[in-house]
């Protein structure tokens, strides 16, 4: 179990460790309003699909309680703004529309004062999470073989998740039965989420690991192979196509070359069954200076352009399973995945 806390609700408002900091320095932002929340979503104070979710939920708690203070029993006309402004944050992870909408349908239940019946569900979607990473760990770590080396892309631990993790909850679980010999962590460009934050959270658990850049996948697996990618989600489309964090349809490509398997991992809040395949998929695309400063200095020549989207989108073919709460989806396709969903009750 990871001591990492990426939120936590705390007298009255939700603090957010500031992951644009680590892993140099751990500060909280403290959140007191919904608008702060959204803000800390678009900023990357809080990032990763499911923690983009919870933090919306509880932002829902905090836009109930001053639309209430302003307005009383019209609170529900009075929280669109806010429900809006959390919704546009970013685009990609369908988490964050998930908990508005999971938000939402509580709406019409509750009587008077409605703080209090929301932050008991934005509360229910955090500890939810947290169940569905352990059972996706054990899931997924059951696939691995002992001794295996994997690579991963991102972050997708305890700090992108209510805890735990997810394709970092895999490794952490199948670490603790002996199934990993050593992990390679992509660099992640540009925000370097491989470097500052999955290393981090490895190094604490003393879990064996070595930092590559993004643009070693095909080397990697050629040269030391890995046996398994082993990435996050931001959506999965109904069938099967994966929005993850850009460069990981590169490092698919890249196993799938050298006869690695890919596992994809995320929970049920990140399937998005109405989106019918990738094509449909909104991908972010963020300001240019991301690529062309590093640290606020400049790496590349002044007023250059850069084309930045953040995310992108793996096909289901490339992918050998996806593994969430309820089970695997091996060789994932329209069929296989509406197949499941069925089973697992969405
Ligand atoms: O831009 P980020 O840091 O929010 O992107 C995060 C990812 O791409 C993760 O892989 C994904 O959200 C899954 S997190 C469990």
């Amino acid at each position: 179990m990871s001591a990492v806390t990426a939120l936590r609700w705390h007298s009255g408002a939700l603090d957010l460790l500031d992951q644009r900091r680590l892993p140099a320095e751990q500060t909280w932002l403290r959140c007191a309003s919904a608008g702060a929340v959204a803000d800390a979503i678009r900023d990357m104070v809080v990032r990763g699909a499911p923690a983009i979710g919870i933090a919306a939920a509880y932002g829902v708690a905090l836009a109930a309680r001053d639309a209430y203070a302003a307005a009383g029993d019209g609170w529900r006309g009075a929280i669109a703004a806010d429900m809006a402004y959390l919704r546009a944050a970013r685009p990609t992870a369908v988490n964050l529309a998930w908990a508005l909408d999971r938000m939402a349908r509580q709406f019409a239940d509750i009587a008077g004062d409605p703080e209090r019946a929301l932050l008991a569900e934005a509360r229910a979607i955090h500890d939810e999470d947290v169940a569905a990473n352990h059972a996706m760990a054990a899931h997924g770590a059951a696939l691995i073989d002992p001794g295996s080396r994997v690579l991963t892309h991102c972050n997708t631990g305890a700090l992108a998740t209510g805890g735990h993790g997810t394709a970092l909850g895999v490794i952490r679980t199948a670490h603790a039965q002996g199934r990993i010999a050593e992990v390679f962590v992509d660099e992640t460009r540009p925000w370097l989420q491989g470097a500052r934050l999955t290393a981090w959270e490895l190094q604490q658990e003393g879990i064996p690991a070595r930092l590559v850049v993004d643009g070693a996948a095909a080397w990697l697996f050629a040269r030391l192979r890995p046996a398994w990618l082993i990435v996050g989600a931001d959506r999965i489309a109904a069938n099967g196509d994966t929005a993850n964090k850009i460069g990981t349809y590169t490092a698919a490509l890249a196993a799938r070359a050298h006869g690695a398997k890919v596992m994809v991992v995320a929970p049920l809040s990140t399937f998005d069954p109405v989106t019918p395949d990738g094509a449909a998929i909104e991908v972010e695309e963020r300001p240019a200076q991301e690529l062309t400063q590093l640290a606020g200095q400049p790496v590349a020549p002044a007023g250059f352009a850069a084309w930045n989207p953040v995310f992108d989108v793996t096909p289901a073919g490339l992918i050998d399973v996806i593994v969430c709460e309820h089970g695997v989806i091996e060789r994932p396709d329209a069929a296989r995945m509406a197949a499941f969903l069925r089973t697992a009750g969405r």
